[in-house]
């Protein structure tokens, strides 16, 4: 095991998950008003709408998709009757299209963002890396989903990459998964060490939004709004205003 596997597979994991966490707890502490997805829908809507929803529903699933492949360990799939080859159709078709939104819609937000005046204007250089970051790691991901899990490669990142992900995670690293690491092939090698450093800069970008899902609106109390104009019943129940 060399210094720069422990580098990798050790240190940059625990740094960036501890910029990740005090981060984000000193930004919501100190920088209240700046806690925002900065939403630009105000300086153009029509590109947005479409990059936007493609990308988020698209990032959704290859969340939910790297909970299932990463997190969760091979054998839990196993006890429940899902195999490899199950496991695999679903992980190459469902992730592969999930993989595809991601990678269109990230396309319409950057073309966005670096051909619309008003919002160029609007955009500030933790937006840039934010994104430019992004879209790295999301792009070395879906090579490697596309271009080698796809294509037959017989890397099993589920019995390497997550079990040392697990093990970081529950701060138990070992030499075993540590080599496991060092010997994957250098695509995951590459999305997994980026995705490290996505983590450190994040709370201090617009990415902390990730964190603000506003779910009370699912639970609310309905906001009535009424004309200013008198509203009388028809027979039919139909409201018809006078004028
Ligand atoms: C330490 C954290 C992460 C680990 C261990 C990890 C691991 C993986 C692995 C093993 C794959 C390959 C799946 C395959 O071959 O089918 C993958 C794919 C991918 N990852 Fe990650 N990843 C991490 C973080 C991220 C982050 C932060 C993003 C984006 C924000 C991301 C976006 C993607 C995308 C878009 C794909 C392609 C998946 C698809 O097509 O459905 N990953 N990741």
């Amino acid at each position: 095991m060399t210094n720069l596997d422990i580098f990798l597979w050790v240190i940059l994991p625990y740094v960036s998950l501890t910029i990740f966490i005090l981060g984000h707890i000193i930004r919501y502490n100190y920088d209240q008003f700046g806690w925002t997805a900065k939403s630009s829908q105000f300086l153009e809507q029509k590109r947005l709408r479409f990059g936007s929803t493609v990308f988020h529903w698209g990032i959704i699933f290859v969340f939910l998709g790297h909970v299932a492949g990463v997190l969760i360990p091979k054998q839990w799939f196993d006890a429940i009757g899902i195999h490899d080859d199950m496991y695999h159709f679903g992980a190459i078709w469902f992730g592969g299209i999930a993989g595809i939104a991601v990678v269109v819609g990230g396309f319409f937000l950057f073309l966005r963002r670096v051909s619309v005046k008003r919002v160029i204007k609007n955009s500030s250089v933790s937006d840039y890396v934010a994104l430019i970051m992004l879209g790295i790691v999301v792009l070395v991901g879906f090579t490697n989903t596309a271009g080698y899990t796809a294509t037959g490669g017989d890397f099993d990142y589920r019995v390497t990459i997550g079990p040392w992900m697990r093990e970081i995670l529950t701060f138990q690293p070992s030499e075993a998964m540590i080599l496991a690491m060092a010997g994957a092939p250098i695509g995951f090698q590459l999305h997994v060490s980026l995705a490290f450093v996505l983590f450190a800069i994040w709370p201090f970008t617009r990415l902390v939004h990730v964190f603000s899902l506003p779910l009370k609106y699912l639970r609310r109390n309905y906001v009535v709004y009424r004309s200013n104009k008198p509203v009388i019943k028809n027979k039919d129940t139909h409201k018809k205003e006078i004028n």
